[in-house]
């Protein structure tokens, strides 16, 4: 068995756990809440949370005041994520005195660093359960443990395994995630993640061609992301991403599929060639470009060059007809200066991003960037990120007008009530699109030509 996977013996046991679990609830008809922070990942990692929770016998609550059991799933790639989730933990004490048997638990990539773990469990001694990102195939085992009694403190500082086979409860919609590699080996010098989700690792690519059809065939899911932290540098057994995208896009009923994250550094020609050919794989792709200065993306330990993600865009817009483009960005890393931030600027405005998620570098201990010298002041930071909205503002409206008069498919997502109510949906390229209709249109394909522009998106009418 490749040591990588977790053995079945252990997700036996996980299934034998809930069954007691199960059996000892009874009658009882126990709910459960889950919050969670941060990116996909996590929102994924909740569902597999909220799988074992439902097949243990608990329904999902959107009321923390009627939950039998909370669990915040927590994240770690910024300060501000941290500090809101030590307030929200803070605030359940009143609802613990209300339901003393009420079970808290705190999980995610926070846990993962065993300090402010200990911080946490210190600060608020009715929290019943921390636990880390490794633990999510014994979370039956440790549910157990707190219903006996106990107070459970469970994070492993392993590389990370996968595990297969665990029940998902995923969110409701026609659009989901898979999972098709955990953990990430970049070391970006400002980034957590390395050292809280481990090495990379990739799932089989039999086993997520297997669960893609089984979420499009059972499930009725159409849209399918396959998520991992740098898809690119997926590898099973020498099949390499774009030749896994092939594979996906085989699975009959499946409509559209996208993928995230990637990195400029690993985006080869193979994969653009892959999203050109495979009609099933959306004309969008989110690179992040973190900054436009080949000083600070040194510095950053990104690997490439402004020039070469320049090249990369002008690769897929050559091949990928109408592809969007969305990206990251962070202001404020250590030494970054004026002409940094402009050439970071004159990027934004070179490339024409249809969205661009903007950041103010947050220092992460533990990092290279965070024992930096030239840490640039908050209020500096916070005055060129909003230089860099306006800039991205500035151009994403002008990226909506070569729209205009065209043709695509949408799939309706449901009613907006700002104004005149409108349905919405999303082109494959990700660019939202009203229509006039009714909530029979929710979850259906639909052929729209645009016609004009509403708020930062697009309108348009039905022709099919
Ligand atoms: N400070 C600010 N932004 C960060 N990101 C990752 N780490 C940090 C940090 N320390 C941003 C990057 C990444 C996105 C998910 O979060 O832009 O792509
Ligand atoms: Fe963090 Fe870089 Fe890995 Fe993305 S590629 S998760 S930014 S270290």
């Amino acid at each position: 068995m490749d040591p990588k996977f977790v053995d079945k013996k252990t997700i036996d046991e996980a299934y034998a756990a809930i069954g007691r679990i199960r059996e000892r609830l009874g009658r009882a008809k126990p709910n459960y809440f889950i919050e969670t922070y941060g990116c996909q990942m996590n929102e994924h990692d909740s569902e597999k949370l909220a799988g074992m929770l439902e097949a243990m016998g608990y329904t999902r609550t959107d009321d923390r005041t009627k939950a039998d059991l909370i669990l915040f799933n927590t994240c770690c790639i910024r300060e501000h994520a941290e500090k809101r989730t030590f307030g929200n933990v803070g605030f359940i004490k009143e609802i613990k005195a209300e339901n003393p048997s009420l079970i808290l638990g705190v999980c995610g990539c926070m846990m993962q660093q065993k300090e402010v773990a200990k911080k946490l469990a210190a600060r608020f001694p009715f929290v019943d359960m921390i636990f880390g990102t490794n633990e999510l195939h014994i979370f039956p085992q440790l549910v157990e443990r707190v219903m006996d009694g106990g107070r459970v403190f469970e994070i492993k500082d392993t590389e990370g395994e996968i595990a297969e086979g665990l029940p998902v409860k995923r969110c409701e919609g026609f659009s989901t995630f898979v999972n098709i590699m955990y953990g990430c080996n970049n070391f970006c010098s400002y980034c957590i993640v390395p050292y809280v989700r481990g090495r990379e690792r990739s799932r089989r690519a039999q086993d997520i061609v297997e669960e893609v059809r089984r979420v499009v065939n059972d499930e009725g899911y159409t849209e399918v992301t396959l998520l991992g932290q740098n898809v690119n540098s997926y590898n099973d057994n020498g099949i390499r991403f774009p030749e896994l995208l092939r594979m996906v896009n085989e699975v009959e009923g499946l409509k559209r599929l996208r993928f995230m994250t990637s990195h400029p550094k690993d985006l080869s020609h193979e994969l653009v060639m892959a999203m050109a050919e495979c009609d099933k794989v959306c004309e969008h792709i989110h690179l992040p470009v973190q900054s436009g200065s080949n000083r600070i993306l040194k510095l950053m330990n990104r690997r490439y060059t402004r020039e070469h993600y320049l090249d990369l865009v002008r690769d897929l817009r050559e091949n990928v007809p109408g592809v969007e483009i969305t990206t990251d960005i962070i202001v404020g890393f250590p030494t970054e200066t004026e002409e940094d931030l402009e050439d970071t600027l004159s990027l934004v405005r070179e490339v024409g991003f249809s969205a661009a998620y903007s950041f103010a570098y947050s220092v992460r201990e533990g990092t290279v960037a965070a024992r930096m010298d030239g840490q640039i002041p908050e209020e500096v930071k916070k005055e060129r990120l909003k230089r860099l909205n306006a800039v991205i503002a500035e151009t994403a409206v002008g990226a909506n007008d070569k729209y205009m008069g065209m043709e695509g498919e949408i799939l309706i997502e449901g009613r907006d009530l700002r104004g005149e109510p409108m349905m919405f949906g999303k082109l494959p390229s990700l660019k939202m699109v009203y229509v006039k209709g009714d909530e029979s249109m929710i979850g259906k394909y639909y052929k729209v030509r645009v016609t004009g522009t509403r708020f930062n998106s697009i309108v348009g009418e039905i022709i099919d």
